[in-house]
């Protein structure tokens, strides 16, 4: 599988990279908040998901709503599936529904009452859910301001060789994942327990917050060891790890503190790595986890005694050097630092994400959160033509 992708990305360069060249970078910029303009495609909306409700049910209106646009990716995803392994849906619809109750609870029910709610066959929505734990890319970033406040936002980037859109000059499955994004307000005794921008249909978590508590963003870790292997593990019966969403899933719903959920993220065995970008309630209290499937390999806080005043990762080991054709990290870590500590808020972080090619053809949205201020915003993306592809 890993060959296939690396072919198709190598076509690709060749045929997009050509046409995009200039420009791909762009100075810092400044003034796109509140966001408007080309790049702005929307507020997410809102729902409410209860989890006093039995797990069956609690998903039901918010994917009797996504139902149309949830069945388009998932054709998608089918046709590619199909080209490259033909079997591959004869597994997923007949094979897979059988592993459902080998899920943990709540996950099997809710993907059950998704997956009816949605008209759609079991297998695929596991199918759907299992997409995550492989193929995001992002740029998240937690920081300090001078006061002591954290601000804790992402850019998700998604559809990285799922299909190039040759006529809209776009990643096929990056458009069809946008109508998906949604907001959700997970509540509990009819209080807000954490809140979360999702796709819907996907019940793991990659952006959260839990309101005075704490905030999480995931972002993809691509190793040889990764998650392909991890989930034909789970498939054919060695059962160790738990999925990466169900455990961010987890943290935000049941973590009762930064300490906790920062030793429930690195010690808790996974299918696949990850960078886990962890935010609290406290100055000082932000970190990336660097995970392998079995722990954490290196663990990195805010240290605003050194000048370390903000903890920022994409997709590479932040104590090497990012992949040439892919150093979002530089440009992201430049215009911070042209932003400054003094003025980090909503307002420079999003400029900061809304910088090529932080923000690239495959940001889906942009979430901003910080608990001080009690504040979580979400934003549909856009980068219209010229822009870097990835
Ligand atoms: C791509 O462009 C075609 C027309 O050129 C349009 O019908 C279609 O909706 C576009 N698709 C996406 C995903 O934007
Ligand atoms: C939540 O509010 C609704 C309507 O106000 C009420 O009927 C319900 O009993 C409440 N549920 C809980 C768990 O408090
Ligand atoms: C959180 O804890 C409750 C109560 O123990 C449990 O029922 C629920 O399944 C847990 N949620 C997750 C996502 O693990």
């Amino acid at each position: 599988m890993r060959g296939s992708v690396v072919c198709v990305m190598l076509v690709v360069c060749g045929s997009v990279l050509a046409q995009d060249v200039p420009p791909y970078t762009e100075d810092c910029r400044s003034g796109t908040y509140p966001p408007s303009g080309p790049t702005f495609k929307g507020k997410v909306q809102w729902y409410t998901v209860n989890l006093d409700q039995p797990p069956y049910e609690r998903w039901q209106k918010l994917i009797s709503d996504k139902k149309a646009p949830l069945n388009e990716l998932i054709q998608h995803i089918k046709n590619l599936a199909k080209a490259i392994f033909p079997n591959l849906i004869d597994i997923v619809d007949n094979k897979l529904p059988f592993l459902i109750g080998k899920l943990p609870s709540p996950f099997g029910e809710e993907m059950k009452g998704v997956a009816d709610a949605a008209g759609l066959p079991l297998g695929e929505i596991m199918l759907f859910n299992i997409f995550y734990e492989v193929f995001s890319v992002c740029t998240s970033v937690v920081a300090q301001d001078t006061s002591g406040k954290l601000f804790h936002a992402r850019n998700l980037d998604f559809g990285l060789f799922l299909g190039w859109d040759v006529k809209n000059n776009s990643w096929i499955v990056s458009e069809l994942l946008k109508p998906l994004v949604v907001n959700v307000n997970f509540q509990r005794n009819n209080k807000t327990a954490f809140m979360s921008t999702s796709f819907a249909g996907y019940i793991g978590m990659l952006t959260g917050m839990k309101p005075g508590v704490l905030t999480l963003t995931m972002n993809e870790r691509f190793s040889l060891d990764g998650g392909y292997i991890g989930i034909l593990e789970w498939i054919l019966g060695k059962r160790h790890g738990v999925w990466m969403g169900f455990l961010t899933r987890s943290v935000l719903e049941n973590a009762t503190s930064y300490d906790e959920a920062k030793d429930l993220l690195s010690k808790t065995e996974m299918l696949a790595p990850a960078y886990f970008i962890l935010g609290g309630n406290k100055p000082g209290q932000a970190c990336v986890i660097t995970r392998s499937r079995t722990s954490s390999i290196n663990f990195w806080e805010l240290d605003t005694q050194k000048g370390e005043w903000y903890v920022l990762e994409t997709n590479y080991d932040h104590w090497k050097p990012p992949l040439v054709i892919d150093n979002r990290r530089d440009p992201a870590m430049k215009c911070m630092k042209t932003k400054g500590q003094k003025s980090i808020s909503f307002t420079t972080i999003y400029d900061v994400l809304s910088t090529k090619p932080v923000l690239n053809k495959l940001t889906t949205y942009t979430a901003m959160m910080s608990i001080s201020e009690n504040k979580f915003e979400a934003y549909l993306r856009d980068c219209p033509h010229p822009c870097m592809p990835w």
